[in-house]
């Protein structure tokens, strides 16, 4: 068998899903080497053995969706299990889970109804002192994320529970507002806890916290394929080793594809990055139906392999920002190995 292949079978065997296959395809020594040309020659050494080194092996998701608010309190104790935390007792969940689920109908463009449960079981039991998302939007995921981390901290406390990031000033879905503009409506009480970073992208997280400070980072910002994996390369150092990242969307391509052969295709498009980065993901992971939570292994070097088979997977992006997605990602790829 030619040398190409058996690199590329030996990737396939060990992945899941169809990212796996796409790893696969492009896994010749030819595209390997394309890509390569574009790292920097002192950054080449490390990012050379990983190029070519197979894929750890495969890993299915834990699942753990929570489709309605009254399996809220179950899916919240299978989390804690399964990440080894005890399970938070926090008697007003439950009903802060329903006011902000109340809030969602103003907030278009926001997360559905049980990505909202699972991602306020999530960080209510990871209990962090502060979270970073990135893509804001109106702001509603940055409030329910809000709401999760304050639960555990005294009323008193003033300090802030959410840094969130986006590239645009106006939300999308309405241009006559502000990005963020619903955070104050949905948790009025923790509005001053909230920092809004408009005009910037993941890149900003540099600004605003310590490498390995993070327990967990929310990514739903560009769905196109490299760029959700960009994010979490930026994000990576940030993060501490073993921490999580949450990513939005990992159902959206699939999806997408059902509703066009029904003819009904989504209006702004069902792009794969988000999909493709959670099924190809190797390391811990657990499904929460379009909602997902990665966990980042012990050493980021860990990262790399997996990185540059994602960039091998062509992008859902025009030439010439493919091109340029293709330099940031190995600028950050570089940056996370320094
Ligand atoms: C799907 S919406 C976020 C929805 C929000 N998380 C919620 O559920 O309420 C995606 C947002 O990401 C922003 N965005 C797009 N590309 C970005 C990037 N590269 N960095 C940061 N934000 C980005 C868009 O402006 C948009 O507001």
């Amino acid at each position: 068998m030619h040398p190409e292949r058996i690199a590329a079978d030996d990737q396939f065997e060990h992945g899941s899903g169809r990212a796996a296959e796409l790893i696969a395809q492009h896994s010749s020594w030819r595209e390997r080497l394309t890509i390569l040309r574009r790292v920097p020659p002192t950054a080449l050494p490390r990012l050379l053995g990983a190029s070519f080194a197979s894929l750890p092996r495969r890993v299915e998701p834990v699942q753990c969706e929570i489709a309605t608010l009254d399996r809220y309190q179950e899916g919240l104790t299978e989390l804690a299990r399964y990440l080894s935390c005890p399970a938070p007792a926090l008697p007003d969940a439950c009903a802060h889970v329903e006011r902000l689920l109340s809030s969602r109908g103003d907030c278009s463009g926001a997360i559905g109804a049980s990505d909202v449960l699972f991602l306020h079981a999530f960080i209510s039991v990871l209990a962090p002192d502060r979270v970073v998302e990135v893509g804001t939007l109106s702001g509603f995921s940055a409030a329910v994320l809000a709401d999760a981390v304050a639960q555990h901290q005294l009323s008193q406390s003033s300090s802030v529970v959410v840094e969130t990031i986006d590239l645009s000033q106006r939300c999308l879905t309405d241009q006559t507002k502000p990005v963020g503009f619903a955070i104050p409506q949905v948790v009025p009480g923790l509005s001053h806890r909230t920092r809004v970073h408009t005009g910037k992208d993941a890149r900003h997280v540099e600004q605003i916290a310590r490498a390995g400070e993070l327990k967990a980072v929310f990514i739903d910002a560009d769905h196109q394929h490299p760029r959700p994996t960009l994010d979490l390369i930026r994000v990576a150092r940030f993060v501490e080793p073993r921490g999580w990242i949450i990513v939005h969307d990992i159902n959206l391509g699939s999806a997408g594809e059902r509703m066009a052969a029904a003819g009904t295709p989504f209006e702004h498009g069902a792009p794969f990055g988000a999909q493709w980065l959670f099924e190809a993901w190797p390391f811990e992971k657990i499904s929460g139906g379009n909602i997902g939570a990665l966990r980042l292994p012990p050493k980021l070097r860990h990262l790399v392999s997996f990185a540059l088979a994602m960039l091998r997977i062509p992008a859902e992006l025009e030439p010439l920002p493919a091109r340029r997605t293709v330099e940031a990602f190995i600028t950050a790829l570089v940056e996370m190995t320094t």
